[in-house]
């Protein structure tokens, strides 16, 4: 199984900003702990990040027939973007959504999200541990060889 974790605009600050919010972890604390639920589960993972929403559609695009699933937090991307939406239905991605905080108890513009209505799940409010739980969901929905029902 390969994942691709694809990260939006401010997820870079990690650390430095808004700390009560998301924590004191930064970005690459979160890369290393991403590497790190990786190996345990036994699966790939390449993990990205960027400000900007197009290059977002454009990693969605491409990862059509390379990653069998992605884990996205497209940040404040998720409450805005019908271009994302729409890249994850024209490749047919499986996603899962994932946020460090809970959006839908925090301001009420957070309470749409568009990556959702498209999403197989969300995983938010568990910081760092809503990736592994978005990670551990695809690695069990991938069945060893021989024990397909
Ligand atoms: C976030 C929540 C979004 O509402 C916000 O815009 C972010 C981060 C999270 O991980 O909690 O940038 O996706």
């Amino acid at each position: 199984m390969k994942l691709l974790v694809l990260n939006g605009p401010n997820l870079n600050l990690l650390g430095l900003r808004e700390p009560d919010l998301y924590g004191r972890g930064t970005y690459a604390g979160l890369e290393a702990f991403v590497r790190e639920t990786a190996s345990r589960l036994g699966v790939e993972v390449e993990m990205r990040q960027t400000n900007h929403e197009g290059v977002l559609v454009d990693w969605i695009q491409e990862s059509r027939g390379k990653f069998d699933a992605i884990i996205l937090n497209a940040a404040a991307y998720t409450h805005t973007s019908v271009a994302i939406l729409d890249a994850i239905k024209a490749v047919k991605a499986r996603v899962a959504e994932v946020h460090l905080t809970e959006p839908k108890s925090r301001e009420e513009f957070r309470r749409v999200s568009y990556v959702g209505m498209v999403a197989e799940k969300t995983f938010s409010g568990l910081g760092f541990g809503s990736y592994s739980a978005a990670m551990e969901y695809f690695a069990k929905s991938e069945m060893p060889r021989g024990n397909h029902a």
